[in-house]
C-alpha cells in the first residue's frame, strides 16, 4: 500500500463478501425457479432444490465461521448497521441529487459505509435472519408443521426474496456501474482506495483513521 492509499476492506472480509455473494446468487436463481410458475419444470427432478439447500448451508456457515475468527469485526459491523443518526437522514435526502445530478453540496461526510451502503448491509442482516428462520421451517418441518404456518413461511420467504432481489440489483448498479463510485470495485477486490476517494466519499471515517482511531473493516 502506498501512502496515497488506505485500506477499506481487509482480506477476510473480502473473502466473506465473495463467498456469501456466490451463495446468495445460487439461492436467488434456484429460488426464482420455484417462484415463477412457468419455470417449475426446471425444479421437477429436484436438483435445483438440492442446490438451494447447499446454497443455504454456505449462506449460514460462512458468517458463523467469520464470527468465530473475527468477533471484534462483527461487533463493529453490527454497531455500524444499527446506528442511524441525523447525518444518515440528511444523506438519504441529498442522495437523489448526488446520484442523478452529481451535486455533492448537501452530502454530509460519511463513515466507512455511506448511508445507502449501510441500508443494504442492514437489510442483509435482517432479511438474512428472516430467510434462515422461514427456510429452516420449510426445510425441516414440512411434514409436521400445520399447512397454514408453512404457507406463511413461503409468503414471508417470498417477500424477503422480492425485497433483497431488488436491492441486490441496486447494489450492483451503485457499487459497480455508477460513474461516481469509481473505486468501489477496487475496494472490494484489492481492499484499498485512494486517500482522495476516502476523503470525498467517506469523510468521517477518513478523519478518524487519520487520527489513528479507526481501522479497515
Ligand atoms: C439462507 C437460508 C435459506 C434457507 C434455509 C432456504 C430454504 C428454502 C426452502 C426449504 C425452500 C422450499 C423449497 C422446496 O419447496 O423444496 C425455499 C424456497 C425458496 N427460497 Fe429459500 N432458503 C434460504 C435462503 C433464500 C434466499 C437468500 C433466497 C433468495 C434471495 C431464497 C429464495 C427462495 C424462493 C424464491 C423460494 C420459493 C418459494 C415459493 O415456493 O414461492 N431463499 N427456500
Ligand atoms: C454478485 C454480485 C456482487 C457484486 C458485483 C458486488 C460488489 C460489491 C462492491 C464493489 C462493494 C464495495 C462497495 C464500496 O465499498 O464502495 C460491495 C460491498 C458490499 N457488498 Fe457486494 N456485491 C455483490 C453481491 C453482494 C451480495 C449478494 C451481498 C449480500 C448478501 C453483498 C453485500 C455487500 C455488503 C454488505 C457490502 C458493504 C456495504 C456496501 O458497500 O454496500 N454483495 N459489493
Amino acid at each position: 500500500m502506498t501512502h496515497h492509499e488506505v485500506e477499506k476492506y481487509r482480506k477476510p472480509i473480502r473473502i466473506l463478501h465473495w463467498v456469501h455473494a456466490g451463495a446468495f446468487v445460487l439461492l436467488f436463481l434456484t429460488g426464482l425457479v420455484l417462484f415463477i410458475p412457468g419455470l417449475g419444470f426446471l425444479a421437477e427432478d429436484s436438483w435445483t432444490r438440492l442446490i438451494h439447500r447447499i446454497g443455504a448451508a454456505i449462506f449460514v456457515i460462512i458468517p458463523i465461521i467469520y464470527l468465530i475468527i473475527n468477533p471484534k469485526s462483527v461487533g463493529r459491523g453490527l454497531k455500524l448497521a444499527f446506528t442511524w443518526t441525523g447525518d444518515d437522514m440528511n444523506w438519504l435526502l441529498a442522495a437523489p441529487r448526488y446520484y442523478f445530478l452529481g451535486d455533492e453540496k448537501n452530502m454530509p461526510p460519511q463513515d466507512i459505509m455511506n448511508s445507502g451502503e449501510k441500508m443494504w448491509w442492514f437489510s442483509v442482516i435482517v432479511f438474512g435472519i428472516i430467510f434462515v428462520i422461514t427456510g429452516a421451517i420449510m426445510w425441516f418441518s414440512k411434514a409436521s408443521a400445520p399447512p397454514a404456518l408453512l404457507q406463511w413461511m413461503v409468503f414471508i420467504h417470498d417477500v424477503a426474496f422480492i425485497y433483497t432481489g431488488c436491492f441486490f440489483f441496486l447494489h450492483i448498479y451503485l457499487a459497480v456501474l455508477h460513474p461516481l463510485m469509481t473505486e468501489s470495485w477496487k475496494a472490494i477486490t484489492g481492499g484499498k482506495i485512494s486517500t482522495e476517494y476516502a476523503k470525498s466519499h467517506h469523510g468521517k471515517w477518513y478523519a478518524e483513521i487519520s487520527k489513528g482511531k479507526e481501522k479497515a473493516e
